[in-house]
């Protein structure tokens, strides 16, 4: 938690940090940038997921019965914002092989800047599902927000979110709209530039994920 972003947790865990900082550095390929990226989200997975409720299931060991904590309940769904996050989604699913998956695609009106949903597709029971949204670069927040009131529409109730790197901007516009949104970030950079790119950041993490540019 930080003292101004009570809802926000930095995963300051020395892995995630190293791999953060492999994936800032400009002379990372695309190859190794994707497969950072993988292994990072893995971890983030890991603290995102810390407080899961666990319930006691009977299991037959080779040696004898014994009493061992399982995941309670409907369990995960994770919603990649397209797309850039996809490539914080394979890092997750590792960790989590049987969560859904939903998608949505957004992109901003030029005229108006506002964020407009060009694709939609959740699991029909959202509802029972602790649902982690993944957004690699919260930068003005816009897109992570609308992608938030949009899962709460669809009857979304138990909503996390995970980025690699958030600006105190995108932080502060979407806490105040989803204060209820617990938020996980590998790092809080200084500021957006007019371009709306972090900085310092790592650029456009669709671009080094997929060598579009
Ligand atoms: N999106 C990115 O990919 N990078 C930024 O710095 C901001 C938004």
């Amino acid at each position: 938690m930080t003292d101004r972003f009570p809802t926000v947790t930095v995963i300051d865990h020395p892995l995630v940090q190293h791999k953060l900082t492999l994936l800032r550095d400009k002379a990372t390929s695309t190859a190794g940038f994707r497969r950072i990226a993988r292994e990072i989200s893995l971890l983030m997975c890991y603290e995102v997921t810390r407080d899961l409720p666990l319930h006691d299931v009977e299991v037959e060991t080779p040696l004898e019965r014994m009493q061992a904590p399982q995941l309670s309940g409907k369990k995960l769904c994770f919603v990649p914002i397209l797309r850039a996050g996809n490539g914080i989604l394979d890092g997750m699913l590792e960790a989590v092989p049987g969560a859904r998956v939903g998608h949505i695609g957004l992109y901003r009106d030029p005229q108006t800047l506002a964020p407009v949903q060009y694709y939609l597709k959740l699991p029909e029971d959202i509802g029972e599902r602790l649902v982690i949204v993944v957004d690699p670069m919260l930068a003005t927040g816009h897109s992570a927000a609308a992608g938030v009131t949009l899962l709460k529409r669809a009857g979304a109730a138990q909503i996390r979110l995970v980025c690699l790197i958030a600006a105190p901007e995108g932080l502060s516009t979407f806490t105040a709209e989803h204060p209820d949104v617990p938020l996980f970030t590998a790092a809080i950079d200084r500021c957006l530039d007019e371009h709306s790119y972090i900085r310092p950041g790592l650029g456009d993490a669709g671009d080094r994920l997929y060598g579009t540019k």
